[in-house]
């Protein structure tokens, strides 16, 4: 098959904001939080964990794990919606950090889908080069894209950071194959206006400031749908039955979607990582995260097959399966 995990890593930020602490920033409560979304507490980035350097640190965790040295790289991808800067890139930045000279680096907005787009990159470059090393990783420090004053939103989003070094290897194992969907006709449900245009004739009517907007309700209600469908195409596509899956790796945006979509994919709750609890909904890096936790704790072990999907702004999905 070929495009193989050579290692993982992850890195949250020190800052643990509880749903108590919330309570005295916005208008709600512990109960309903853990209620309605299922999370605890998430990361919040302090000084010293911007985006590129929480997923710099991710990195070198990944590296470390997969014996690959930083100049091996050859591409460096970082998903993600909140880089502190807007050019250059976070990957740029991380490229940087870690000295990989000889590697391209950019960066990828597909908001939470942005690591299974990567991952999905990661397969297609390995499989035309298979000397080629990619870095694949999933960042965001929302914390600074958040209306603090919005309810709606700034208790469900944190940051951190996970990270992958794919390879080729002779074999069964690897990237069996990655179902990915947009449809930007939906763009209303989710978004995050870009800065103020300083040329009069550019200005986005409604651009209030460049923090997440979301409909909570209808985003659910897709991210259910369009999860189940693009596990169910890509399953049937690739010949590979659910009872077959070893471990399912969503991304961790509600627990209330997770347990619907266990409900309708009927998967045993045991084969899915959850985690949203300890971070909240960190977007990009929700998968990345959960695959290193899942990883370093030794819930995956060679041969297993492991399934990821994701959901959203964009709208943005999709399903990827890995024979480990
Ligand atoms: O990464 C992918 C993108 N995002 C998502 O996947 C998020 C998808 N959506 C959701 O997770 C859920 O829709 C939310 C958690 C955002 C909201 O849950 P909900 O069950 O859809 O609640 P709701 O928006 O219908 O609000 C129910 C009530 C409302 O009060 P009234 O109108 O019934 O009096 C809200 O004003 O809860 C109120 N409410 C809150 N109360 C306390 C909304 N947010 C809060 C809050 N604390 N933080």
């Amino acid at each position: 098959m070929g495009t193989v995990v050579l290692g993982t890593g992850s890195c949250l930020p020190e800052r643990i904001l509880t749903n108590v602490e919330l309570e005295s920033i916005v208008d709600t409560d512990d109960e309903w939080i853990r209620t309605r979304t299922g999370i605890e507490s998430r990361r919040i980035g302090g000084k010293g964990e911007q985006t590129y350097q929480l997923s710099a640190n991710a990195a070198r965790q990944a590296l470390e794990r997969a014996g690959v040295a930083a100049e091996e790289l050859g591409l460096i991808v970082v998903g993600t919606i909140s880089s502190h800067m807007l050019m250059p890139s976070s990957a740029c930045f991380v490229q940087k950090e870690l000295g990989a000279k000889n590697a391209f680096a950019y960066d990828l907005n597909a908001a939470c889908s942005g690591f299974l787009y990567g991952l999905d990159l990661a397969d297609k470059y390995i499989r035309a080069d298979h000397n080629m090393k990619v870095l694949i990783i999933g960042a965001e420090t929302l914390s600074s894209r958040l209306n603090w004053q919005d309810r709606n939103t700034c208790i469900l989003f944190g940051d951190g950071a996970g990270a992958a070094v794919f390879g080729y290897a002779e074999g069964p194992r690897g990237i069996i194959g990655s179902k990915l969907l947009s449809d930007g006709s939906l763009w209303e449900l989710l978004y995050m206006h870009a800065p103020q245009s300083l040329n009069p004739d550019l200005t986005v009517p409604g651009n209030t400031g460049a923090f997440i907007q979301m409909e909570g309700k209808e985003v659910f209600k897709y991210a259910v749908r369009a999860m189940e469908e693009s596990v169910r195409d890509l399953l049937s596509r690739e010949h590979v039955k659910i009872e077959d899956v070893s471990l399912v790796i969503p991304h961790q945006a509600n627990i209330r979607i997770l347990n619907k979509l266990i409900d309708r994919l009927n998967v045993p709750q045991s084969k899915v990582f959850i985690n949203v609890a300890k971070y909240g909904n960190t977007s990009a890096a929700s998968i990345p995260i959960a695959l290193d936790e899942a990883n370093s704790s030794g819930l995956i072990a060679e041969g297993d097959t492991v399934l990821f999907c994701s959901f959203g702004g964009g709208l943005t999905w999709g399903a990827s399966l890995i024979k480990w």
